[in-house]
């Protein structure tokens, strides 16, 4: 299988109007990225994919759309406010902990470049000192890795840790350590964007911009259980927009400060919680290999029991290898009743849950699976990216899933004469009524069946001389290239029929 490059990727977004950085004409903004045109359909299709199979295809799920600004006492509840506040690091062979801003490396400059005059590694090895640390300390461990490396040139650049923190090609040597490569991320354990509502910037009036919907749903538990006649076992769902002020946004979408969510909390029996968790852990890796993460890429991953959360008995992680690394998609995570049971103690309100059947109260259990909506618009992006041969030429296609390809079909006239574009422009006005559908006449129709290809517009449908003659079209295939001939007055139907999952006709 081809291995793809992140580089490429991201020039393909850029190009053909997929992901942009934001405010970009004014140089960019760390962490935020805006969707163009063809952006904005496929993640909408697959929220729209999701919405769809999770909650309106399902008797027992309701939705919910929340603010992003809530009440400040639910981050008080659900621990977001009150733990640490500064970034730390820690160090997995010492296993000691430091404040990252207070960290500073000693950069020894390597005189190592690769084939493009970039520094690699090795050039930019580091050695990691703490405020306490004698300069002599510093020094013993600076010849060790002089030996390592070959002699450093002099002297050595010192500069603040959380800048070269930022540089994924930097390994720093902890300051008790002599292993590269040691230290964790910074990490913050209050990552919330703070704001102020109302005229006065106080204290009083300090409120979040919310880092995940889950809270929102806990906090209209009591509403929707009184108003949507649900019973138990019944899910909440939100899809929204979540912010995190990520210490190092990193990897193009994956870890931005301003990100979507699509997130379910399940409620049920506590003494059936155990099979509901392995059901959602099931059927939302299923989700992902429905719409096209088909490949080896993908894989779920059952959390070892001190990965856990102090109040969670199981959680896994459906994953995807991205070119730079096996990261998380979503996490399905069981938190027994450990929300719902803050939010009653911090707000003082019942929040059990009574059977009518069994004439029982209790707090119910939570299911959580949670998944990110742009890293699942990158993973699709990943999987589809595809480098082929098609007469000769290297062509790039998007393979993307019909369900969520942001065009569904494209349709030319092979020339703008002896009226194929009239005859274009009805059939495209007639597919337009049903899905998003693009209208090309500029050009010689091989590019024009590329541009598509490089969309990940699933189907073409021409209009040529031989429509003239017995008012057929000519359908093609991305993925196989395959052309086939349909009767022009059902290309709508026939268009349906393969958006469902018709197969393509094979070839005669
Ligand atoms: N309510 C649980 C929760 O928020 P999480 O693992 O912190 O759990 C869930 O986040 C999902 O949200 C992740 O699996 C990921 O898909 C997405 N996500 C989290 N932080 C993100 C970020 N900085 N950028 C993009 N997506 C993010």
């Amino acid at each position: 299988m081809m291995e793809l490059e992140m580089d490429k990727l991201v020039s393909l977004c850029k190009r053909r109007g997929f992901i942009f950085p934001s405010s970009e004409v004014y140089g960019g903004i760390n962490g935020f990225w805006d969707y163009g045109p063809m952006g904005v359909e496929l993640k909408r299709n697959i929220k729209d994919a999701w919405w769809r199979d999770n909650v309106q295809m399902r008797d027992d799920m309701v939705g919910l759309d929340c603010s992003i600004i809530m009440n400040p006492k639910v981050w008080e509840a659900s621990g977001h406010v009150g733990g640490f506040s500064d970034p730390m690091v820690d160090c997995r062979a010492t296993k000691e902990r430091y404040r990252a801003d207070q960290m500073y490396v000693f950069a020894y400059l390597f005189p190592a470049t690769n084939a493009k005059g970039e520094p690699t590694e090795a050039w930019l090895a580091g050695l990691g000192g703490s405020p306490g640390e004698a300069a002599e300390a510093v020094e013993k461990r600076a010849a060790k890795l002089a030996k390592k490396f070959g002699k450093p040139a002099d002297p050595p650049v010192v500069t603040p840790y959380l800048e070269v923190a930022a540089d994924d090609r930097i390994k720093v040597i902890g300051p008790s350590t002599d292993e590269a490569g040691t230290l964790t991320e910074p990490r913050s354990f209050n990552l919330m964007f703070k704001t102020y509502v109302g005229a006065l910037e106080s204290e009083s009036n300090v409120a979040y911009l919310r880092p995940e919907t889950a809270q929102g749903i806990f906090a209209n538990f009591k509403n929707v259980v009184d108003t949507a006649r649900v019973k138990l076992p019944f899910g909440i769902a939100q899809v929204g927009k979540s912010f995190r002020n990520e210490i190092n946004p990193r990897n193009f979408t994956f870890r931005s400060r301003e990100f979507e969510q699509m997130e379910i909390e399940f409620f049920c029996r506590p003494e059936e919680a155990k099979d509901w968790y392995k059901y959602w852990r099931d059927a939302r890796f299923a989700w992902y290999t429905g719409l096209g993460l088909k490949s080896e890429k993908l894989r779920l991953r059952d959390h070892d029991a001190e990965e856990l959360a102090f109040y969670s008995t199981a959680t896994a992680d459906i994953e995807y290898s991205f070119p730079f690394g096996v990261s998380e998609l979503e996490g399905i995570a069981h938190r027994g009743d450990y929300d719902l049971t803050q939010h009653m103690k911090f707000s003082g309100k019942d929040l059990s849950y009574f059977d009518e059947e069994k004439k029982e109260r209790f707090t119910p259990h939570v299911i959580e699976p949670s998944a990110g909506a742009d890293r699942a618009t990158l993973a699709f992006l990943c999987e589809a990216y595809t480098e082929d041969e098609v007469g000769g030429e290297i062509r790039t296609v998007l393979k993307f899933h019909p369900r969520i390809a942001p065009v569904k079909a494209a349709v030319f006239p092979l020339v703008k004469r002896d009226g194929m574009p009239e005859k274009a422009e009805a059939i495209y006005r007639e597919l337009k009524r049903s899905y998003n559908v693009a209208y090309d006449e500029k050009g010689a129709v091989g590019r024009r069946y590329r541009r598509q290809d490089e969309a990940g517009t699933p189907f073409c449908i021409t209009i040529d001389s031989q429509t003239n003659a017995d008012d057929t079209v000519t359908f093609r295939d991305r993925d196989s290239c395959r052309q086939w001939r349909v009767p022009a007055a059902g290309a709508v139907q026939a268009l349906r029929d393969l958006l469902d999952g018709k197969p393509v006709p094979s070839a005669e």
